[in-house]
Formats: structure tokens, sequence, C-alpha cells
């Protein structure tokens, strides 16, 4: 098995390589803080528009909110506009990011038509023009994260990431799919290779890493740096952590205690009520209770019981006592 070794993005050392992937409504504030606290080695903001985000729209503003304990500071950025952009980057750095991110990967119909996100995969001039206006604007390092392709027919990503490179990248991240593809079928980490042998700078695979088993897979196949998990961490921010012990310090994996499940979950409420106040925070906080009792004993009746519920109070009675049964159980 391949080990992961400390990579340099551009003057940013990272440790150990195993990143969580930007997941617009999911990697918000508290949920990068934990991912963080249980070990990643680094996070990755919501996708930020620039547009909104020059115009300093009230619910950017909370999506770029940061806290010191999420580490090295990695804000995404999704536009159409080089200058948009650039400006976007700007503001970003001068509220601490350390390093900015450039959304080429994004196949949700809203952001292709507004020629954003893997939209800007077939336009290799104009992509080159938005990589340059970032990366001219900002004094951090610039990093870019795309697809495969636009199809299977234009699978560019080898070309785009030399472009990307040429004009100053310092990390290329890559889903292994392409955009017609969507979340469909299974990411094609051998194809990964292919930027891996175009260009100098860290490569990071992604798509469908989920267990030790995909990791050390996705690893080899790709030639990879390191690697980057989105979904893997869907109510398992501890997963990163397990990949690091597992794959840079060759510790056995060590699965988390119910009572150790059972303080995520509330501690992440708690984080999420006080970042979006009482009604937003219970409601988004509905799918993480979801995703972390799922699999768990009469985990059905207890998310509909969560999610029915209004009150912050009975929820935490809900948490409390859906744990106490599953030990009372196994006692
Ligand atoms: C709910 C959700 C939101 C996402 N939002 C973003 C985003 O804001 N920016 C981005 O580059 N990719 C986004 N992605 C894609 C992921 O970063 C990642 O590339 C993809 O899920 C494949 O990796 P995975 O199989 O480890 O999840 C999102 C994915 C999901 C499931």
């Amino acid at each position: 098995m391949r080990t992961l070794k400390p990579i340099h993005i551009g003057s940013v050392k990272l440790d150990t390589p195993v990143i969580l992937a930007p997941m617009a409504g999911v990697t918000d504030m508290p949920f990068r803080r934990l991912v963080k606290k249980f070990g990643a080695g680094m996070v990755v903001s919501e996708m930020i528009a620039s547009q909104a985000m020059i115009r300093e729209c009230s619910k950017t503003m909370q999506m770029i909110q940061r806290s010191d304990d999420e580490g090295i500071s990695v804000v995404q950025l999704a536009g159409s506009d080089p200058v948009v952009m650039g400006d976007a980057a700007k503001l970003n750095v001068d509220r601490g990011a350390n390093i900015i991110d450039i959304n080429f990967g994004c196949p949700v119909k809203k952001i292709v038509n507004g020629n954003a996100g893997s939209s800007l995969m077939r336009d290799e001039v104009h992509a080159a023009k938005i990589l340059d206006a970032v990366v001219k604007a900002v004094n951090v390092p610039v990093t870019l994260k795309m697809r495969l392709g636009w199809n299977s027919e234009n699978m560019n990503a080898p070309r785009l990431a030399a472009i990307a490179e040429e004009c100053g990248v310092k990390m290329i991240t890559v889903h292994g799919r392409t955009r017609c593809q969507f979340y469909g079928g299974q990411a094609n980490w051998a194809a990964i290779h292919d930027v891996k042998d175009a260009v100098k700078i860290p490569v990071i695979a992604n798509g469908d890493i989920n267990s030790f088993e995909s990791a050390a897979l996705a690893l080899e196949l790709s030639g990879a740096d390191g690697l980057m998990i989105g979904r893997g961490t869907l109510g398992r921010p501890w997963f990163i952590n397990q990949v690091i012990e597992h794959m840079v310090n060759g510790q056995p994996a060590v699965s988390p205690s119910l009572d150790v499940i059972h303080a995520t979950m509330t501690g992440h409420l708690e984080s999420m009520l006080a970042h979006y106040g009482d009604y937003a925070g219970l409601r988004i906080a509905r799918k993480h209770i979801g995703w972390y009792s799922k699999g768990l004993p009469n985990s059905s009746e207890f998310r509909a019981a969560v999610n029915n519920s209004a009150d912050i109070q009975k929820v935490r009675l809900l948490i409390d006592d859906f744990f106490h049964s599953i030990l009372d159980k196994a006692a």
C-alpha cells in the first residue's frame, strides 16, 4: 500500500494530504471544525458565488465565516467573470483565507447555465483567463478543483491542468467523473493518472472514497499525491482521520464507540444552533442527525421523530433516549 507524504501547496505545507471536499449545504463552519478536530489534513468551505461575495450578501457572509481551529482556511469560489472572481478572491484573503480554490467541477444546471463550474472545462481560453486573474489578484496559493472533462468524448482534464499550472495554480483536485456523469457510475481513478502525468504540482484524487480499500485503490490507480473525501464523511466526521491513521501512520482503524457518536451528534447540533440560530440550525441539523443515525437500531423511527419536532429541547431528549436505549439493549 502506498503511504501519504506531506505536500506543498505553494507556500503552504500540508502534512497529511487527506482533505474534506467542499460540499454546498454541508461543509459549513460547524462541520469543518468538527472534521478538523477529528484530525483531517485540511477542510474546504462550501462553494461561494463570487458575485454574491462582492455584493456581500448576508447569506454569503455567513457562509464565509471561519474559525481559527479549522487550521488552513480554504475558500472555494465559483463564477465566470475573471474580474469578479479576482475581486472575490481578494476579499476572502483580506478576511483570512490562506488558500483560494476555484470550482471547475460543479455539474448543477443553474451553475453551468451561468457559464461557471464544470461549464468552464468546455472553454479552455476563458478558463485560463479566470485562473490568471485569480492568481494575479491574491498573494496566497490558488488551487483548482475539476472533473475529468465535460463528457467522455472531451476528457481534457490533463490539458486544463497544464494550463492551470502555467497560470500559477498550485494544486489540482480531480473528481474522477465527467460533468455529464453527474454522480452516476463509479469514479474513474485511473483516468486521474493522466492529470498527474501532465503537471508537477500536487494532484489530489476525489470521488467514491468511502472505505480504506477504496482509499488505497484510488491512491494506487491515480498515482495522486493525496485524497479528497466528501460523501464518505457524512455522519462520519471521523472518517478522514481513520484514513490518515491507516495510510499515514499504519495504525489499525478504531471505530468510534456509541458514546463518541452520541457526544459528536450532540456537540454538532449545539454548534449548528449557535452558528445559524435555533430555527435554521435545527432544520439544517436534521440531515446530519439522519446521517449519524443511519444503520443504528430503530433509526428510522428516531429520524421521523426528530424531523417532526420543532422543539429543540425535545430533540435533545430524543437523541439521548435513542443512544441510551441502544446501550441498554446491548448491556
Ligand atoms: C451535497 C454535495 C454538495 C457539493 N458541493 C460542492 C461544492 O460546493 N463545490 C465542489 O467543488 N464540489 C461539490 N460537491 C462535489 C464534492 O466535492 C465531490 O467532488 C464529490 O461529491 C465526489 O466526491 P465523494 O464521492 O467523496 O463525495 C458536492 C457534493 C455533494 C454530495
